[in-house]
């Protein structure tokens, strides 16, 4: 931002915008699949307290050094450090990531639309089909899918219609949750969808392994949309009045919420559809079961509402998700448009122009990645695989970087602007904070342990993922 740095009007717009940010892709889709793939209850379990004991005091500190800095991850790290070239470093990290983060989920964003449009065509029948999600993703029209996608994002970045979107944002967001709990009602009354409430609920904690730790730990960091520099750089739009703890709080809890309704509509339908279930057999579960799941559940209301009102119903929820995965792509991206205005100074128009060219050839790349173009399909061999050049961004971005950026937040903010002085920013503007167990807890965890987790899981998932 040049000039006077943009503020969010109330505390409440800040709350929505996180949230905005927050529900996404990740907690309808991500969320869903990582619980099915890594045992079910374990994995809810692990994700609970991942959210409330270590993600939440990194979203705090996030989100003070971006108000205390008011400026981009960049920035926010070089002011506090003095212009230590190490901790640019961090800052550079902090940008580079929520760019590539931004390619994948433009990726995904797109077979969201593509479905919409088909949804919207009267194809649900087409949609439920297992073989259709494949032909789908490689198909030559998802190319015309990522022109209209990435012409919505331009639009809203530019700024013309991003007050309309918040205000958008307060209506349907509550409306895709009200659609949710819809579902899952609708679900439960399935038969054999207990089955998938108990795989879901009930932990079986000989599944407790690394890599179900690993992959909770990364979908609760990418679904509160940590370690990406966004926190940062929206606390720099909050000025010293807004309660930073109570807006985390609220965050962490809209955002948990959403990923658990979804996890208790699309576990279930597994088990309800596909009676003979191994809960074994999940663990090979992958983004694409959800967009075979979805349109059955939506076909099998048929029975009640006929094929017409089936596919009403799911436009509606396809148009409903599509709308969070914008606004949580709009979010990502104003990451690295944000810090090259603020850092080289260039207009918006420039920024989003050269960053955005950029990210389409990368996603078209990942695009192409899912049996088109065999040199991305096989892209590079490691720990055993081949790997397409998507499963590349997913497992260094996703899975690896975001915890490390974690990690370095953590250190950061205790060891170089030292503790006192971080509790200090973060105090301002909270009621009931100082001097409360949570700042204790707060200031002690970020201190010692969550860096000593998240080095373990760091080094573990760099272990087990490449070698
Ligand atoms: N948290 C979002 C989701 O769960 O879908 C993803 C996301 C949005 C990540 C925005 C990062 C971000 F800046």
């Amino acid at each position: 931002m040049s000039g006077a740095r943009e503020q969010f009007g109330s505390r409440i717009g800040f709350i929505l915008a996180a949230a905005g940010s927050a529900v996404g892709i990740g907690n309808l889709v991500g969320f869903p699949v990582g619980a099915a793939k890594n045992g079910g209850g374990a994995f809810l379990l692990m994700y609970a307290i991942f959210v409330f004991s270590i993600c939440l005091p990194v979203m705090l500190a996030e989100m003070t050094m971006g108000r205390h800095a008011k400026k981009d991850p960049l920035g926010a790290y070089s002011a506090i450090s003095g212009d230590s070239p190490k901790w640019k470093l961090a800052g550079w990290l902090a940008i580079a990531t929520p760019f590539m983060i931004a390619v994948f989920y433009l990726v995904i964003t797109v077979w969201i639309f593509g479905y919409l449009f088909e949804a919207v065509s009267g194809n649900l029948d087409l949609l439920a089909n297992p073989e259709t999600f494949n032909l789908f993703i490689n198909s030559s029209s998802i190319f015309i899918y990522m022109a209209v996608v990435v012409g919505v994002v331009y639009l809203i970045l530019q700024g013309g219609v991003k007050e309309g979107i918040e205000k958008a944002a307060k209506l349907l967001m509550p409306a895709l949750f009200v659609m949710l709990l819809g579902l899952v009602v609708f679900v439960l009354t399935r038969e054999n969808a207990m089955a998938g409430v108990k795989f879901y609920i009930i932990p079986d904690f000989s599944k407790l392994t690394a890599s179900v730790i690993n992959g909770a730990l990364s979908q609760a960091f990418f679904s509160l949309s940590l370690g990406m520099g966004i926190l940062i750089t929206y606390g720099s739009y909050i000025d010293k009045r807004a309660d930073v703890p109570t807006s985390a709080k609220l965050v962490a809890l809209t955002d948990t919420a959403v990923a658990f309704t979804a996890g208790l509509m699309i576990l279930p339908a597994i088990f309800s559809f596909n009676p003979n279930t191994n809960p074994e057999d999940l663990s090979e579960s992958s983004v694409g079961m959800i967009f075979t799941y979805l349109p059955n559940i939506f076909l099998a209301l048929q029975d009640s509402v006929g094929y017409l009102g089936a596919s009403i119903v799911a436009s509606l929820f396809f148009l409903l998700v599509f709308f969070a995965a914008i606004t949580s792509l709009v979010s990502i991206f104003e990451v690295p448009v944000a810090a090259l205005m603020d850092e080289k100074g260039v207009s918006r128009k420039w920024a989003l122009t050269s960053l955005g060219s950029i990210m389409i050839v990368i996603a078209i790349l990942a695009a192409l990645s899912f049996g088109k173009v065999e040199a991305l399909t096989s892209f590079i061999h490691y720990a055993g695989v081949d790997k397409s050049f998507f499963d590349v961004i997913l497992d260094v971005f996703y899975e690896t970087i975001l915890p490390l950026n974690g990690l370095l937040v953590c250190i950061f903010v205790t060891y170089r602007w030292k503790s006192a002085n971080f509790n200090k920013a973060l105090e301002e503007g909270s009621q009931g904070y100082r001097g409360s167990w949570f700042e204790k807890y707060v200031d002690v965890s970020l201190k010692t342990f969550i860096p000593a987790i998240l080095l373990v899981i760091f080094i573990n998932t760099v272990a087990v993922k490449y070698f």
